[in-house]
């Protein structure tokens, strides 16, 4: 090391991209003082033109002299090979005890490896999900930091002071061990994909059930925003509803393309939950829509093809109250879906021994994030009732509500469905609470298909151990196999 360097910044980021740079400015907006690092130099003189205090360094070696230890390294680089580069690069230079902390999307099995290389050096390795875009890093996002408990002591009041907050409290907190952090990201990825989806299908609704305009969108959205359905997402959705493109001065929306791309986050909430068999339906399908929308020059000439897209005229028709049902099963769906996302945390937390706490993912989520809502602090109350509930769906409040709109949401979607509406996430919603409020299903019958053609056996109810049958011989009896 330099000896003529002096150690006296509190924290370094390393990737002076936009989150990176805007995380920066907000920790020196509080009165920390750190220091850039980024291995293309013109982000670093970016830097230096950014209003306030904030230095930037080209030399990785004489950043990291210049951070006093144990060192605080965020990384806000894109996720993959890049992080295992810049940890390798940066690893040597420094000392046991120094954190390093990736705050981008990165796969949790990736940060789960990286924990564990890192801690043989004497190092340690946070992963970090961090929700709220450009705005949110630069203002205060929601951050989801796991890993070693003892570590995270070291950057809390820095995370605390940048968080936003929600009725005056940090939305940050330490998450759990190992790379937890990571994947409460990514299940609220997951969430997010599933409540833009929902939105989407909220739209198609409207404009070519109802036949309403942009405006009246707008005006609907935005009254929604006001009510229950507060959130980030439903208030930037009706903002998009009242964006005009200044070149033709149409609405930007209705020349936008109808394919969507995505990062990742959302496939592997999917991947992952049903690694450890957790059933996520809605999030499975709005990362499967976006994939479908992808086709769309086989959907072009495959529309010819069938009614389906003349049928939809025919709904307007048979609605009534629709503003008002139709806002009811936004709502149903919206907490069906949040209870998938939560359900999965709590089924990963015991699979993997986090601990999660859902209350304080909750609590954390309130703000800051893409996926905040007027809904998270009732989930944050739910979360929090001892003894704690199974199911988000058991919380006698939520569970009452939902009643009460079940019925609305189950005639928007039958409805709708009948003219040829496509509700993938609405269905998955209203289905998922249907199955889980339903004691039994006809699964036995899979159970009896599955030893008809593979002797898979089966169980029978109130009788111990498993069982075979001869199915093409009437009348023979079960064998009991184990
Ligand atoms: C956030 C967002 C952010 C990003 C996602 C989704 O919480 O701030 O989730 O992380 O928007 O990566 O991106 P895709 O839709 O491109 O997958």
């Amino acid at each position: 090391m330099d000896a003529n360097v002096q150690a006296e910044f509190e924290l370094g980021m390393i990737g002076l991209g936009t989150m990176g740079r805007n995380l920066l400015l907000n920790m020196a907006d509080h009165g920390y003082k750190v220091i850039g690092y980024d291995k293309n130099p013109k982000q670093v003189e970016l830097l230096d033109t950014e209003p306030g205090e904030v230095p930037g360094e080209k030399d990785l070696a004489r950043f990291i002299a210049k951070i006093k230890t144990p060192r605080a390294i965020v990384l806000l680089v894109p996720a993959g090979k890049i992080v295992d580069a810049v940890i390798d690069e940066l690893s040597p230079l420094l000392d046991e005890g120094d954190l390093i902390i990736d705050g981008g999307n990165s796969k949790w099995t990736d940060t789960e490896e990286r924990v564990k290389k890192l801690e043989e050096k004497g190092l340690h390795f946070f992963g970090m999900g961090i929700s709220g875009g450009e705005e949110g890093a630069r203002k205060g996002p929601s951050m989801m930091p796991g890993g070693n408990k003892a570590a995270y002591e070291h950057v809390k009041n820095i995370l605390e002071s940048i968080a936003a907050k929600a009725k005056g409290e940090p939305c940050v907190t330490y998450i759990g061990p190992g790379a937890s952090g990571h994947y409460v990201k990514m299940v609220h990825n997951g969430i997010e994909y599933a409540i833009m989806q929902l939105l989407a299908e909220a739209y198609e609704l409207m404009k070519e059930g109802a036949g309403m305009s942009n405006k009246e969108i707008h005006e609907v959205l935005k009254s929604w925003n006001e009510g229950r359905l507060q959130s980030f997402l439903m208030e930037i959705t009706a903002d998009i509803f009242n964006y005009y493109d200044p070149e033709s001065g149409e609405y930007l929306l209705d020349k936008i393309l109808d394919v969507a791309k995505s990062k990742g986050t959302g496939k592997w909430t999917s991947q992952f939950a049903m690694d450890i068999n957790l059933p996520i339906p809605s999030i499975d399908v709005a990362v499967s829509t976006r994939d479908l929308s992808k086709y769309k020059s086989l959907r072009e000439k495959l529309e010819s093809r069938s009614r389906v897209a003349s049928d939809k005229k025919g709904l307007k028709a048979e609605l009534d109250n629709f503003q008002e049902e139709l806002e009811k099963a936004v709502y149903f769906s919206f907490v069906s879906v949040y209870a998938q996302g939560m359900f999965l945390l709590k089924t990963a937390s015991e699979a993997y021994d986090w601990n999660l706490n859902l209350a304080e993912i909750s609590k954390i989520w309130r703000s800051g994030c893409i996926i905040r809502s007027a809904f998270l602090e009732d989930m944050y109350q739910a979360f929090s009732a001892q003894p704690p509930i199974e199911h988000l769906f058991g919380d006698d409040e939520i569970g009452a509500k939902l009643q009460e709109d079940l019925p609305a949401t189950r005639k928007v979607i039958s409805t709708a469905m009948q003219f040829g509406f496509s509700l993938p996430v609405f269905a998955s919603a209203l289905n998922y609470y249907q199955s889980m409020h339903d004691g039994r299903m006809p699964t036995n019958l899979i159970q009896a298909q599955r030893d008809y053609f593979g002797a898979h056996t089966y169980e029978l109810k109130g009788e111990e151990g498993t069982y075979h049958s001869k199915w093409t011989e009437a009348f023979a009896p079960s064998i009991r196999i184990s």
